[in-house]
């Protein structure tokens, strides 16, 4: 969260106070959705214990909790401790921290300075979030996202934590995008190559090719860029995929607050405001060095922002692209599933309140060997509606369904989704698939306007269905299965799979669903993943006071879930102040690297160096002790 936004409040919290949205939702209106929320909560969401039966909706029951359980570590504690707790039977150690040099001309990390553009365009960036690990001949070479940087840390060496230099102000252009490192095991810990050739930067100044549906589209084009088929930089990388054609997707998401008007009478489109671009930026005063960030003098500049970009990062200066089919959202991740057809499916959050949950099916086929690399520029998005009788439908998103053409469905894709009446959603963050069965997951993280306000584009938002409860402050974990277990399908049916919340602080549906203790207890689920023996790891984004409605719940952490039974039990507890974010694998499975983003970002943390040293984002690795697979 950059310095300048107030303490406790999120990016679209600040977007919020900046464009306040409409009056609340009539109480008839919400009551009216209350009803339905406990007729669902009554059909029996609740997970654990006792066996769960769906009753008419057709799907599988789901097994009472499995004698033997397959999450085989003891439970950690919740803590506020300033480090990495793991179960008694792991180690974790440091992979790579902000502003680690990549080649032998970096310039170390100065903690007096926090770095200069200089050092920072040849080091890690800042606040790693999704990555991916890729094996390629006997290498392997990691690829994170840097989503962020948080101006009170980069900028501690300024009085007013601000930056004052054009020197900061590229900085922190330079310290977002993408690291892509090379890393190697030595004596049982993983750490960067220095200078091999895949090691490599993508930042705010990179230049991407815009492919799809939006290349060329007017609402494009730019005075720099006069056909609109090339776009300098991307940021706030948040979530991640990967495609069995061996490239990586990385997530453009809060791309709208570096964006900034010098005319302070500057009106912006109602376009552009649904995506919360405005006159005033979050502090990072990049229209000060380039036209392009202000919009009274380059308006169509956020127009090439909030897409899934893709590259391939085995081959050193591999080309980016900006696949516009997968449309323009505050992405979160890409979650790609081949269909059995060799369509490929791709599932998609737009993490802010009252926004939806979406996925792309290409037109085209995936063939193994064969030639898939634009299989991404072509194929239909569609976004969910759910229904209260746990069906649900996925809704085209075309001309004919929309009144716009394909380019404007993947540039004002928010817009095309309020047209069919999807379902607002309690801010969808990452979606995962079951490597083993049809069934995908996704973490509603929280959404404080729940049966409040309608979204930026004027949806209401009834509380009901997924998103049962009012003023959600803990999250849910939504699942739905594709009708024929098959992606591609338009008709599903869905449940929760939890629904956090605080049993010692509440009673009723806030204490979450039975599957939550208070020995496991969390709030604002955020980050998913499947590991391949079919488990499902959690990570949180959330409220870390350990006060009143969070008491007991500590640091940020991850968890780990056994989707058969709805078993979840804490793993990591991670340090003050910080989120656990992004999930990335070795190839033998006994490490697994998580990354630690902005620890104290209010400035209560010293990790990962400790003493007085500046906080630094992380990615670490997880091994066991007995040096078997992870799971
Ligand atoms: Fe970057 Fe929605 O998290
Ligand atoms: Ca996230
Ligand atoms: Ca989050």
């Amino acid at each position: 969260m950059p310095a300048s936004i107030p303490d406790d409040i999120s990016f679209d919290e600040f977007d919020e106070i900046r464009s306040p949205k409409m009056e609340a939702t009539d109480i008839e209106k919400v009551s009216q959705t209350v009803l339905s929320r406990r007729s669902i909560l009554g059909k029996g969401i609740a997970f654990g214990a006792t066996a769960f039966v769906m009753g008419a909706t057709g799907l599988s029951p789901v097994a009472a909790r499995a004698e033997s359980s397959r999450l085989k570590f003891e439970q950690v504690a919740a803590n506020d401790l300033d480090t990495i707790t793991v179960p008694k039977e792991f180690d974790w150690h440091i992979v790579s921290t902000w502003g680690d040099p990549l080649w032998s001309d970096s310039i170390p990390f100065n903690q007096t300075t926090r770095g200069t553009v200089a050092s920072q365009e040849l080091s890690v960036g800042d606040n790693n979030d999704g990555m991916a690990l890729f094996q390629h001949e006997d290498k392997n070479i990691l690829v994170s996202n840097n989503e962020y940087v948080n101006q009170s840390i980069i900028y501690g060496n300024r009085e007013s934590r601000k930056p004052e230099t054009e020197d900061d102000v590229n900085k922190a252009m330079a310290g977002h995008g993408m690291t892509v490192a090379e890393i190697a095991l030595q004596d049982g810990k993983w750490g960067i190559v220095i200078d091999s050739p895949y090691n490599r930067r993508i930042t705010a100044n990179t230049p991407f090719e815009i492919s799809g549906p939006a290349r060329g589209h007017a609402m494009m084009k730019t005075a720099a860029d006069p056909e609109g088929v090339l776009a300098v930089g991307t940021w706030n990388n948040c979530g991640n995929g990967r495609t069995p054609w061996g490239t990586y997707l990385s997530c453009e998401e809060n791309f709208n607050g570096y964006f900034s008007s010098s005319d302070e009478n500057y009106q912006p489109s109602a376009d552009l405001k649904r995506y919360g671009v405005g006159n005033k930026d979050w502090g990072y005063a990049w229209a000060t060095v380039e036209d392009r960030f202000d919009i009274s003098k380059t308006p169509t500049e956020p127009n090439r922002f909030g897409y899934v970009v893709e590259f391939d990062p085995t081959t050193p200066n591999s080309p980016l692209k900006k696949r516009t089919a997968l449309g323009r959202l505050k992405h979160e991740n890409a979650e790609l599933v081949v269909a059995g057809n060799g369509q490929v499916v791709v599932y998609l959050g737009d993490d802010e309140r009252g926004e939806f949950l979406y996925k792309f099916v290409s037109s085209g086929k995936f063939t193994e060997g064969g030639n898939n690399k634009d299989l991404l520029d072509e194929g239909t998005l569609y976004v969910a509606k759910f229904s209260d009788d746990m069906s649900g439908k996925w809704l085209a998103l075309t001309p004919e369904t929309t009144g716009m053409s394909r380019a404007e469905i993947c540039i004002l894709t928010r817009r095309a989704a309020s047209k069919v009446g999807a379902t607002t959603m309690d801010r969808p963050e990452w979606v995962a698939v079951n490597p083993y069965k049809a069934e995908a997951f996704v973490a509603l993280t929280n959404n404080k306007n729940r049966g409040k306000k309608p979204n930026a584009g004027g949806d209401e938002t009834p509380v009901g269905g997924p998103n049962p409860r009012a003023e959600n402050p803990y999250g849910q974990i939504l699942r739905w299965r594709p009708a024929n277990a098959d992606h591609t399908s338009e008709a599903f049916e869905w449940d929760l799979f939890v629904i956090a919340g605080n049993p010692t602080v509440h009673s009723d549906s806030y204490a979450g669903s039975k599957n939550i203790t208070a020995e496991n207890m969390f709030n604002s689920p955020d980050g998913l993943a499947f590991d391949a023996s079919g488990l499902l790891w959690i990570q949180t984004d959330g409220n870390y006071s350990n006060t009143k409605d969070f008491s007991g719940m500590g640091n940020n952490q991850m968890l780990l879930a056994d989707p058969e039974t709805g078993e979840i039990k804490r793993f990591l507890v991670g340090p003050k102040e910080s989120e656990v974010t992004g999930f990335a694998w070795s190839a033998d499975r006994k490490t697994v690297f998580v990354a630690i983003q902005h620890p104290g970002e209010k400035g209560n943390s010293h990790y990962p160096d400790g003493g007085t040293a500046v906080p630094r984002s992380t990615i670490i690795g997880i091994t066991r002790k007995d040096g078997s697979a992870i799971s």
